[in-house]
């Protein structure tokens, strides 16, 4: 009975704090509110920049819920957290709405960065395996994407992030198609160091920390590739 109970509790719980993160916004009203943002995330939350992360078409529930843990301090970046800091829930709310009515662009081929300068010449002469080219990367990615490793228990990124990469709104997964490589190896490493996770069960890190360096890289050259 007891038990019982608490299960209801906890479900009551829980649809309270969702429709906190879906309060619905104004998009109209959003539009004006996100000139401030447009410098970095691009007119129409489409970045030019790869470090910047694309808005555009990403679930409003996820949106409004990293501003509130840029706000809080839950999540951190230097350059992003002063940015949410002034904005109210209705302003999220309303940014959040506008941004998830943009169409995210697509990305031209991911290019491998150059050799790493410091490494001695000896030892890359040495090195016994070449490096894999962008189109091995993008299918291991999209092996990775779609199967995970059973041996090494990382959970195929399609399970919470869809076989399109659309994410699931109610469940505020985001959307993960034709967002920049660069960010999505960033996400994935702080993922996966400890310097990202604001979700109490912290599924990503609990991924991302199974993941070898070259894996994030394949999976988001893969993604960044998802339409
Ligand atoms: C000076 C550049 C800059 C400005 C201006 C800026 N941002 Fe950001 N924003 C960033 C960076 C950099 C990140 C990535 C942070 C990270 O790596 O964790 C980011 C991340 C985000 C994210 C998380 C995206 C994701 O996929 O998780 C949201 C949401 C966001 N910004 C919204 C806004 C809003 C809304 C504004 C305007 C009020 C704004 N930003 C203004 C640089 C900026
Ligand atoms: C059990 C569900 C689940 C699985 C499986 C999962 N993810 Fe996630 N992912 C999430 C959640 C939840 C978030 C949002 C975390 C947060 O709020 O910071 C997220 C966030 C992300 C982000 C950050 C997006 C952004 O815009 O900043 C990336 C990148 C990502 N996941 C990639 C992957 C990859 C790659 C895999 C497969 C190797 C994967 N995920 C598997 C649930 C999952």
């Amino acid at each position: 009975m007891k038990i019982k109970f608490l299960a209801v509790a906890v479900g009551i719980a829980m649809c309270g704090a969702s429709a906190i993160l879906h309060a619905e916004g104004n998009p109209r009203a959003g539009k004006d509110k996100a000139a401030a943002c447009n410098s970095c995330h691009g007119d129409n939350g489409n970045s030019m920049a790869p470090n910047f992360p694309k808005l555009a078409q990403q679930h409003a529930s996820y949106l409004a819920k990293q501003l509130q843990a840029f706000k809080s301090g839950g999540r951190n970046d230097p350059i992003m957290s002063p940015m949410a800091l002034p904005l109210s829930e209705e302003d999220m709310a309303d940014i959040a709405a506008y941004y998830a009515t943009q169409k995210i662009s697509g990305n031209s081929m991911p290019v491998l960065p150059p050799p790493d300068e410091d490494e001695d010449e000896d030892e890359q002469a040495a090195a016994p395996v070449k490096s894999k080219s962008v189109p091995e990367l993008i299918a291991q990615g999209s092996n990775l994407y779609r199967n995970g490793d059973r041996q090494r228990e990382v959970s195929a990124c399609i399970a919470c992030h869809g076989p399109f990469g659309e994410g699931n709104l109610p469940a505020a997964f985001p959307a993960l198609r034709s967002q920049h490589a660069d960010y999505l190896i960033k996400a994935l490493t702080d993922f996966k160091t400890g310097a990202r996770g604001n979700t109490p069960e912290n599924m990503m890190h609990m991924i991302a920390q199974k993941m070898t360096d070259e894996e994030i890289r394949a999976v988001a050259y893969h993604i960044s590739m998802m339409k």
